[in-house]
Formats: structure tokens, sequence, C-alpha cells
């Protein structure tokens, strides 16, 4: 089992009478990619804020790359971030730009400027090394931002929402340029967004965060399987005549709860939609319509922001 780069415990952090992030507490692993999800005003920023020693904590503790919060200059050594909304100077060149970035690390001329030109191929922007920034498309910009966030070859990198305001073209070279970061060089990658299937396609963890709480934790796997066993759920609608027919031949089948309401069935399975359909059927009932809720990350997640009301 790969060393704990991250951890948490009990982080808050208060504004004024306002609490932005509620006591978390979580652990993330060497090289995984954790997807910090959660609707806008969640506490995805504040997080990482404070685990990048921009905020200070109002309470709780955390530990990045084995540093402890109570050194934030060792900590901040140790990772690289792209914040949520980065500014760039215009009329730098993406070269110049990151040289300076690695000169402020203690890097010596050359060396800045091989890092640099390495970190500008990495994130494909070799060909615009010697172009101002000010000419560069927004996914250019959050590519650079990224490529930024490397020049001290951190051991933890920090996104808070890369792929915002990117065309899906944009998304998937900034998603697979994450993964290749984590997969190539080992770094630890805490990625906040709101969109779920960004989780699905690059995070190995997931944290849902809702109202400044955690809701849900765990790898994709686990949370998506949970959700998939809690809830499967649809509804079938059948004639008003048969509605007391149809739930009693549903809540014969073993792990279905059912609840009815004028001529809607709905069901919630533990497995599967499918023999509740045959077992309808069966029994002679007309079955007017079907709609199976769609049974992934997006239910948990949904369910979960809701409050649990669904
Ligand atoms: N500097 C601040 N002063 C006062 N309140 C703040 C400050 N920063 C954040 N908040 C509040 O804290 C809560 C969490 O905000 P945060 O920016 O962490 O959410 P988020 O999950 O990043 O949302 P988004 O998806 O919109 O980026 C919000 O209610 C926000 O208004
Ligand atoms: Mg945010």
């Amino acid at each position: 089992m790969p060393g704990v780069t991250l951890e948490a415990r009990e982080l808050s952090k208060w504004f004024g009478s306002r609490t932005a992030v509620d006591s978390v507490s979580f652990t993330v692993h060497e090289g995984e990619v954790i997807g910090l999800l959660g609707p806008n005003g969640a506490g995805k920023t504040t997080t990482i804020r404070m685990l990048s020693t921009v905020l200070a904590p109002t309470g709780g503790d955390f530990a990045v790359a084995g540093v402890p919060s109570s050194r934030p200059a060792d900590i901040r050594a140790r990772i690289g971030v792209l914040p949520e909304s980065a500014g760039y100077p215009p009329h730098q060149t993406g070269l110049e730009y990151l040289m300076y970035h690695g000169r402020l690390f203690g890097l010596s001329r050359d060396e800045a400027r091989q890092t640099a030109v390495r970190l500008l191929a990495q994130v494909g922007l070799a060909d615009r090394a010697q172009t101002r920034i000010a000419t560069y498309s927004r996914g250019m910009r959050q590519r650079l931002g990224i490529a930024r966030a490397l020049v001290n070859n951190p051991s933890v990198m920090f996104l808070d929402e890369p792929t915002l305001g990117l065309d899906p073209a944009g998304q998937r070279e900034i998603l697979t340029l994450v993964r290749t970061i984590a997969e190539a060089r080992g770094t630890t990658v805490v990625l906040s967004t709101h969109t779920l299937p960004e989780v699905e396609q690059v995070c190995s963890a997931v944290l849902i965060m809702n109202e400044g709480k955690v809701v849900v934790s765990g790898s994709v796997a686990e949370v998506t399987s949970t959700e998939a066993a809690s809830r499967q759920s649809g509804r079938l609608r059948v004639p008003p005549d048969q509605v007391a027919r149809a739930s009693e031949v549903l809540q014969r089948l073993p792990g279905v709860s059912v609840e009815v309401s004028k001529d809607v069935v709905t069901v919630t399975s533990a497995d599967g939609m499918n023999n509740l359909v045959s077992a309808v059927l069966d029994a002679g009932i007309t079955l007017l319509s079907f709609e199976v809720d769609g049974a992934r990350l997006s239910d948990a997640f949904l369910a979960m922001t809701r409050g649990g009301t669904s």
C-alpha cells in the first residue's frame, strides 16, 4: 500500500458566522487522483486553499507530503497549485513565465530554462513557448498553469476546477494530462470539480462535499457500487385498476421496496430492474411505462447533495 501523502483531520473554516468547511477528515495515498466533488459553495475551494496554506484553518489540522500544517513554508515547497481563477501576465511568453517561476524556486537560469522547455513540451505547448500568453486560448492557459504548478517537482498537486470553461476537446486534454502526471511522476493530485464524468474518468478516489461537509468518500468503484446497491430505483406506470396487484407482485420479490401513488409504482431494488419487469408482465399486468433512474455515481451525488431526498 503506498504511503499517505495527504491527511486532513477535522479541518474547518468559518468566515464570520458562515461555516465554509465543517470538520472535514480524509486521507489520500501517494499517486492517487482524488476528486473533490460538490455543487457551488460546497467548500471545495476553501478546502484546497487551506491545504495549500493560502488560508489558515479555523479548526483541525492536516499534513501534506508528511509535513504538518504547522510548517506551511515546507508544505509550499512540496506542492503545486492551479488556483480557481489564475491570472497570467499577458505580455510574457510561456517560456518566460515558467522560467520566472523556476527562478522563484531557486533554480539557476539554465536549470529554469531546461525545466520550462521540458514542461512546455509535457503540456503540449512547445510550439507556443515563444509567443505571448495574451494570445493563448483558455485551454492553453490552463495547461500553462499546470506546467507552472509542476515547476518545483511537487509531491502533491492541487487543481481547482481545471476544466472549467473548456470545450470537450480541451477538457479531455487536461484530464489526459492529469492522468499522465499522476502515473508518470507519481504525483498525488487533488482535483476539484462539480461534474461527475470528470471524476469517473480520472479519479481513483472521490470525496463528495456538500455545505462544507463530506457526505461520501471512498474509491470511485466503492462509491459507485455502494450507490448501485442502495439506489437502483425505477418507476412503473400501470392502469389505475392494476396498481394494487402490481404492488403486491413486486413486494413479493426479495430486496424490493415499493411505494404507490395513483397509477405510479416506484420501486427500489438491490439487484437490478429486469426481474421486476418480467414479474409484472408474467402476472398479466399492463405496463404503460417504465423508467429506471441512472444508477451511477450521478445518483449518489444528486441524492446526497440534495440532503438525501430523492
Ligand atoms: N473569503 C470568503 N469570505 C466569506 N465567505 C467565503 C469566502 N470564501 C468562501 N466563502 C463561502 O464559503 C462557502 C464555500 O465556498 P467555496 O468557494 O469553498 O465553495 P466551492 O465548493 O469552491 O464552490 P464553487 O463550485 O462555486 O467554486 C460559500 O458559502 C462561500 O460563500
Ligand atoms: Mg470553488
